[in-house]
C-alpha cells in the first residue's frame, strides 16, 4: 500500500478520506498496490470519526515517517499550509493540494521544490472543484493555441446568483446556505467579491502560457452591487447574470484578463451553468471550443479531484508529473484600460439625454424589450425607493473610455457584457 497523509480535515479533507475507502477498487485499477490514509493532521478531536486512530496533531510525525509518499493538503491559507508544503517536498514527498490562495501566491516555488527534490507538488483540485481542468489544459489540450477561457469558476457565487435570479432570494440568505453546504471559503469574502474567480483564472492564464500570470494583477469585481434591477436588465437583453473569469490572448501574444460578472447571453454554453455548477469555456485555434462543465465546490467533488493528484502521484514515484507553467517572472498582462468590450450601463433617468452625447448609438434596454420600467420592480411595480433609471447599453469601447465618460455621471452602475464571438 502506498501511504498518504492528509492535512486539515475539513470539508475537502474529510472528502479525500472518505472517497480514498470507499473507491478502494476503482484506485487500484491505476495503482494496483492501493493507497491508505495513515495519518490525518488537524488540531481538532473527533473522538467520533472513524478515522480517530489515525489522527495526529504534530506534522514531524507525518514529516518525519519514511513510508509517507504523498501529502493532501487540504488546510487552506498561506502559513501553515505553506511551510508544510515546503517542507514536505524538500523530504520528496508529493503534494496534492486544493488550496488556490497558495498556488496562485507560491505555486512556481513550491513546483521547483517539487522538481529539485524529484516528486510533485500538484493541484487539480485548485480550479473547477470535480471538473478535470488542469489536466484537459495540460495534457489534452497540450497541443493547442488556446487563445481565451471564459470560466464560470466559483461555486459559491453562481449558486448565490442562481438563487437570487430564480427564487428572488436575498444575498444573505443565499450565501449562508452556501457556507452550510460547504461550498463557501472561511471567508466569504473571497468568493463574494471575486478574489478565489481572480487567482483560479491567474493560474488557468499561467498554465495556458507557461508563464506566471499574478492574480494580483488582475482586476477583479465581485457580485456584491449586483441588484434585482441588473436581473431584470439581463432577462431584458436574453442573458444571464454571471462571474466570470476571462483570459483572452492577443495577437501580439499579451493576455488580458479580468474577473467580473458579466450578461452571459442565452445562446452561450455558459449560460445554463447553475447553482454551484462551475462551466469553463475553452478556444484553441485547432479544437475550437471545448466546454467543461461540473460541480465547482462542495466536498465530495473537490475531494474527488484530489484523488485524481493522489493517483498521479502514486504513478510517478521518484519522479515530477510535468507542468506547462515553468514559473520565472511575472508576465505583465494587458492594462485593464485598454480591454474593449460593450457595457449594460443604469444612470438617473434624467440624465438620459447625456448618454446619447457620450456614447453615441446607445441600445435602451428596457424600450427595445417592450419591457416596462415598472417591471423592474417588485411584482411588477415600482419600488418607491427605486430610482428611475435610464438602462443602456453601449457599443465597444475600452475600459478607460468608459471610465472617463462614466465620470459625467451624477451615478453610474454598470455590467460588462461579453462578446458574442467568445460564446
Ligand atoms: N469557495 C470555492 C467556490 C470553493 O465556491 O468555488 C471551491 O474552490
Amino acid at each position: 500500500m502506498i501511504k498518504a497523509a492528509i492535512l486539515g480535515y475539513g470539508t475537502v479533507g474529510s472528502g479525500v478520506a472518505a472517497l480514498i475507502d470507499q473507491n478502494s477498487a476503482e484506485i487500484r485499477r491505476s495503482v494496483p498496490e492501493g493507497i491508505e490514509v495513515k495519518y490525518i493532521l488537524d488540531l481538532r478531536d473527533f473522538p467520533d470519526s472513524p478515522y480517530r486512530d489515525r489522527m495526529v496533531k504534530d506534522v514531524n510525525v507525518i514529516l518525519e515517517d519514511p513510508e509517507i509518499k504523498i501529502i493532501c493538503e487540504t488546510m487552506g491559507g498561506k502559513g501553515a499550509a505553506y511551510q508544510f508544503s515546503k517542507a514536505a517536498l524538500e523530504k520528496g514527498i508529493s503534494v496534492c493540494t486544493s488550496n488556490k490562495e497558495l498556488v496562485a501566491a507560491f505555486g512556481p516555488e513550491l513546483m521547483a521544490t517539487a522538481a529539485a527534490h524529484h516528486c510533485s507538488y500538484l493541484f487539480e483540485a485548485s480550479v473547477g472543484g470535480g471538473i478535470p481542468l488542469l489536466r484537459t489544459l495540460n495534457t489534452g489540450l497540450s497541443q493547442e493555441n488556446i487563445t481565451r477561457v471564459a470560466g464560470i469558476l466559483n461555486g459559491t457565487t453562481n449558486y448565490i446568483l442562481t438563487k437570487m435570479n430564480r427564487d428572488g432570494a436575498d444575498f444573505d440568505t443565499v450565501l449562508r446556505r452556501a457556507q452550510e453546504l460547504g461550498y463557501a471559503e472561511r471567508n466569504p469574502e473571497a468568493d463574494v467579491e471575486g478574489h478565489d474567480t481572480a487567482r483560479k483564472i491567474a493560474i488557468i492564464t499561467s498554465l495556458i502560457s507557461g508563464r506566471t500570470a499574478r492574480y494580483e494583477d488582475v482586476p477583479c469585481e465581485g457580485i456584491t452591487k449586483i441588484d434585482r434591477m441588473d436581473f431584470a436588465c439581463a432577462a431584458a437583453l436574453h442573458a444571464e447574470v454571471k462571474l466570470l473569469g476571462l483570459c483572452e490572448k492577443d495577437g501580439d501574444g499579451r493576455y488580458a484578463v479580468i474577473t467580473a460578472p458579466f450578461l452571459v447571453p442565452e445562446e452561450s454554453l455558459l449560460a445554463p451553468v447553475q447553482d454551484v455548477f462551475n462551466g469553463v469555456l475553452i478556444h484553441g485555434t485547432m479544437v475550437d471550443d471545448v466546454v467543461l462543465i461540473g460541480r465547482g465546490a462542495g466536498r465530495d467533488a473537490t475531494a474527488s479531484a484530489v484523488v485524481s493528484d493522489v493517483i498521479d502521484a502514486a504513478r510517478h514515484p521518484g519522479e515530477t508529473v510535468p507542468c506547462p507553467w515553468k514559473g520565472g517572472d511575472p508576465m505583465p498582462l494587458v492594462p485593464v484600460a485598454e480591454q474593449k468590450r460593450r457595457f449594460l450601463v443604469r444612470v438617473p433617468a434624467a440624465e438620459a439625454g447625456l448618454a446619447a452625447q457620450l456614447f453615441g448609438a446607445v441600445r435602451p434596454v428596457a424600450a427595445e424589450s417592450g419591457a416596462a420600467r415598472p417591471a423592474f420592480g417588485e411584482n411588477g411595480k415600482s419600488q418607491p425607493e427605486q430610482k428611475e433609471e435610464y438602462a443602456f447599453v453601449t457599443p465597444v469601447l475600452s475600459e478607460g473610455e468608459f471610465a472617463k465618460k462614466a465620470g459625467e455621471f451624477s451615478s453610474v452602475h454598470r455590467i460588462r457584457l461579453l462578446d458574442p464571438d467568445m460564446v
